[in-house]
């Protein structure tokens, strides 16, 4: 089987859409699983940048099928927003497909998700308020409207009207609005997407069983991080849906025995978006030079990114809770020009040291890191093309962090250049 996971390892954006393009280029699908178009992944090719946020990061490889599962949230104007950036050719019939089981975000759901965050006041999420967290909000009250139901009129017209009904009551008692959600207005602008969207729309289970049978190199593309995971990560400053290994088996409607390899894209520091505890962050001239070096601004929101030192701590727990079968090291480069780099090994709350992530976010924002401190390097690495060469303190960094984490490196990523890829194994070797 040559089925291949990759998931974020951090708060997302590790460089996940790096990894898949890459990867990619010996992929024959690829597939999104969860999460919808709070995603931002960036590919650079040939010096042109492509942000994509609900399109797999598989879009490039002319012969890729690229599959949006049944556990994402769609919405269908963001989607054909994106899809209008490329040029016919790259989406060729036949090229993407979208699962019939998935449920569609629809504009309540980004008003909801506006007012709700509003109301929280200081506890709010920090969302990137494209409705996710209100459909799949839906989904698990059993109310949501599905592809499949957009694609027949009567059957959208029935539930759209009782979601509207419902919707207008909460806009309208508990957030005092007045101005409501008209039936005939949405109604008619989903009728026009449907019909846009409707050769895409399939059976993906099918799609991806009959692709991992027949023994073709399958890879499921992770959208966010393992610590945005609604069980796994830091709730409630997480997002609604589950970006480690095991929602991709639900997500793209396969057994979980049929994801062989497990790669954990892993950035070389650590960076979050939105609120919540951060035990290594940096919020001091450190954390400026990341973040200017490293260009950490949200894809999405254009929200600066919050940055910190490399936490082993975070990346073991998710080392262990994904079955991490590999590493990919992303944004090695960024690194370069530090006399010295600090690396957290545990955490100290009040006498007790801490190696295991802990579930209390009050006991996290105890946490004080325990550093070990580890030598720089000053040598330009972006044009490096094997681990050899890479300088001896680079690769005393990678040597740690691997022992650290028990995972072996197997990818490491020197630039956002597809090219700029270090690949000590072939992950679709393993
Ligand atoms: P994703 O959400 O995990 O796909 O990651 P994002 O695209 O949101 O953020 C990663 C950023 O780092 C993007 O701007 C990438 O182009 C960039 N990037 C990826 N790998 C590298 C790398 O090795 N070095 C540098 N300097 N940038 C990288
Ligand atoms: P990629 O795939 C980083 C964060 C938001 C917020 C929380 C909940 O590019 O790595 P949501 O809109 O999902 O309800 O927001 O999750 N978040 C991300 N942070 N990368 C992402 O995706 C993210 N998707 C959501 O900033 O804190
Ligand atoms: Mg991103």
């Amino acid at each position: 089987m040559k089925t291949v996971a990759v998931v974020g390892s951090q708060w997302g954006d590790e460089g996940k859409g790096k990894v898949i393009d890459f990867l990619a280029t010996q992929a024959d699908v690829v597939i999104r699983a969860q999460g919808g178009n709070n995603a931002g992944h960036t590919l650079v090719v040939d010096g042109k940048k492509y942000a994509l946020r609900l399109i797999p990061s598989g879009i490039l490889n002319p012969e890729a099928i690229n599959v949006i599962g049944n556990g994402i949230v769609f919405d269908p104007k963001g989607f054909l927003e994106e899809l209008a950036k490329f040029d016919k050719g790259v989406v060729k019939p036949g090229k993407i497909k979208i699962s019939d089981r998935a449920h569609v975000i629809l504009p309540y759901h980004k008003e909801l998700d506006a007012l709700s965050e509003e109301a929280r006041g200081d506890l709010k999420i920090g969302t990137t308020k494209n409705g996710i967290g209100p459909c799949y909000m839906d989904k698990t009250e059993r109310s949501g409207i599905r592809i499949c139901d957009l694609m027949d009129k009567d059957i959208f017209a029935v539930k759209l009207k009782a979601q509207l009904q419902a919707k207008n009551k909460i806009v309208k008692n508990i957030y005092g609005k007045t101005e409501l959600f008209d039936f005939d207005t949405i109604y008619n602008e989903y009728l026009g997407y449907a019909e846009e969207i409707r050769e895409y729309v399939d059976d993906t289970t099918v799609i991806v069983y009959d692709a991992i049978k027949e023994g073709k190199k399958v890879l499921f593309e992770g959208a966010q991080g393992t610590f945005l995971d609604l069980d796994l990560g830091t709730y409630p400053y997480v997002t609604s849906s589950h970006p480690t290994s095991g929602g991709f088996a639900v997500g793209a409607g396969i057994g979980p025995n049929m994801i062989k390899d497990v790669v954990g894209i892993v950035k070389a520091y650590t960076t979050r978006v939105g609120e919540g505890p951060f035990v290594t962050e940096q919020i001091n001239e450190t954390g400026e030079e990341i973040r200017a070096k490293g260009n950490e601004f949200g894809v999405v929101t254009g929200r600066p990114r919050r940055c910190g030192w490399f936490d082993a701590v975070m990346v073991s727990y998710s080392a262990r809770v994904n079955g991490l079968t590999s590493i990919a090291f992303m944004l090695l480069d960024v690194l370069t020009g530090f006399e010295t780099l600090n690396v957290c090994t545990a955490y100290k709350m009040g006498d007790k040291v801490i190696k295991h992530f802990p579930a209390s976010l009050d006991d996290l924002a105890k946490c004080e890191p325990i550093y070990e401190e580890l030598p720089g390097w000053s040598e330009d690495i972006t044009g490096i093309t094997s681990y050899d060469e890479l300088p001896e303190n680079a690769k005393k960094y990678i040597d740690r962090i691997e022992e650290l984490i028990g995972v072996n490196i197997d990818i490491v990523s020197v630039g956002p250049n597809r090219l700029q890829t270090i690949v000590r194994k072939n992950v679709f070797d393993n």
